[in-house]
């Protein structure tokens, strides 16, 4: 694999890692790599991964490792990645924070940016569980903070189904954060020693988190 650019989306469930990732996917032409669809997806389609994944995932724990870089190294393997990734929810372990080092580096290759989206935990069950996305295209929305324009009908696809997460219960959203704390975190000190780290209040107007996201894109690819 060999891309422009490779950023790194850091935060707890309900940062809005995806909705960002979205937008600057749009923005500079970069592809979304989220593990959570991927790990989805597998589950969907009963993949010997999904279904070692699906019973972990419910209980809100993180996925090994190995299925997870595996995974990863994959999708790294496709043509469209060559426009430059935006990692959205990988790494988030140290393990595989070297493991994504170690497949860039074969390449020449280094992290552009992790920008780690600084937010409250108390916030994030409130984002989570109030969350829906459109069935069709994925576009993500809220019960109270971002509704279709036109009622039941997707800004982006004009579809009218919708679906909620399997995870995206009260009691498994405490369980994620948990996690999150434990073994993701540590890697803002990860990508901080390497002076790769960036950090951004992901609290507030999502436009406006778009716009200081958007500047610290442009300043880690120029
Ligand atoms: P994953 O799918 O990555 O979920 P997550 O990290 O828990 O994060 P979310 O997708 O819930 O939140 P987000 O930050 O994308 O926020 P969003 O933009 O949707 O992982 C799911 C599971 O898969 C894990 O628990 C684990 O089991 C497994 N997994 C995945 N990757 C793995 C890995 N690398 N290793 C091991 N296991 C792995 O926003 C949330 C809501 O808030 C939306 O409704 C949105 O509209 C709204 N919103 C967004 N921004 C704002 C704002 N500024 N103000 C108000 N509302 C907002
Ligand atoms: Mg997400």
């Amino acid at each position: 694999m060999t891309t422009p650019a490779v950023l790194i989306l850091l935060g707890p469930p309900g940062a809005g890692k995806g909705t960002q990732a979205r937008r600057l996917e749009e923005k500079f032409g970069l592809v979304q790599l989220s593990t959570g669809d991927m790990l989805r997806a597998a589950v969907a389609a009963g993949t010997d991964a999904g279904k070692a994944a699906k019973a972990v995932m419910d209980a809100g724990e993180l996925v090994s490792d190995e299925i997870v870089i595996n995974i990863l190294r994959d999708r790294l393997k496709e043509d469209d990645v060559a426009k430059g990734a935006i990692l959205d929810g990988f790494p988030r372990t140290t393990v595989q924070a070297e493991a994504l080092d170690g497949l860039l580096a074969e390449n020449g290759q280094s992290v552009n940016a992790a920008i780690a989206m600084e937010v409250d935990d108390a916030a994030m069950v409130e984002r989570i569980s109030g969350r829906y996305t459109c069935a069709g295209c994925g576009e993500g929305y809220h019960d109270s903070f971002k509704q279709p324009a036109a009622e039941g009908v997707c800004d982006n696809c004009g579809g009218t189904e919708f679906k909620r997460r399997a995870d995206d219960k009260a009691e498994t959203v405490g369980a994620r954060l948990e996690a999150y704390h434990a073994q993701t975190a540590p890697l803002i000190a990860y990508y901080d020693e390497k002076g790769q780290l960036s950090r951004v209040d992901a609290m507030g107007d999502i436009d406006a988190i778009t716009a200081k996201m958007t500047e610290m894109v442009e300043s880690a690819i120029s």
